[in-house]
């Protein structure tokens, strides 16, 4: 893993490499304006975005949390290709969880697509199970439903 690597919430001056960080990640998509979605988390009183960065400031690392009020949720986790497999991911998880675990929150979720069997053994290996349900979802727009 890269030396003095340091996890904390994410600065403005973070975005830009952060939301490149979720690009090499490969975890935007077109219907999720990144930057929009950074905005949303840090307004909303409810969310916090985490990053590891190493000592030159690069981002390695994101995690962004949030508390619906009755569950947590964890998404755009994401360790930058050349870290990945050094236990970066598995630290990003455990600040998300403590962060939910200092707002009182029991269980920690999140979705995976189906077929995403490469990141289901990654939480696999850190105590997350699936729980058969069905996600229902609308676009309040009206728009048509997004893959
Ligand atoms: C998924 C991802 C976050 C994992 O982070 P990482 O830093 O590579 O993972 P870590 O090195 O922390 O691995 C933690 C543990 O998971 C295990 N693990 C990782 N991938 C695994 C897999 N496919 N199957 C089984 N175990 C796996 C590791 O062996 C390690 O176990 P250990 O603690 O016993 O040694 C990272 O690969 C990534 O950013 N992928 C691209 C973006 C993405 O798909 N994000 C998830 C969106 S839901």
């Amino acid at each position: 893993m890269a030396d003095h690597v340091t996890i904390r919430k994410l600065a403005d001056a973070d975005i830009e490499k952060t939301v490149q960080l979720w690009l090499d990640c490969d975890l935007t998509r077109p219907w999720n304006d990144p930057r929009a979605d950074i905005a949303q988390a840090l307004k909303s009183g409810c969310a916090e975005i985490l990053v590891a960065t190493d000592k030159a400031g690069r981002i390695l690392a994101s995690v962004m949390v949030g508390d619906d009020g009755h569950r947590g949720w964890l998404y755009y986790v994401a360790v930058s290709p050349s870290q990945q497999g050094t236990g970066l991911g598995k630290r990003m998880i455990a600040a998300g969880e403590q962060w939910m675990a200092e707002r009182g929150i029991q269980k920690s979720q999140l979705i995976i697509r189906a077929g995403n069997a490469k990141v289901r053994g990654f939480y696999e290996s850190l105590g997350y199970g699936v729980q058969e349900r069905v996600l229902m979802a609308r676009w309040l727009d009206g728009r048509p439903l997004t893959p």
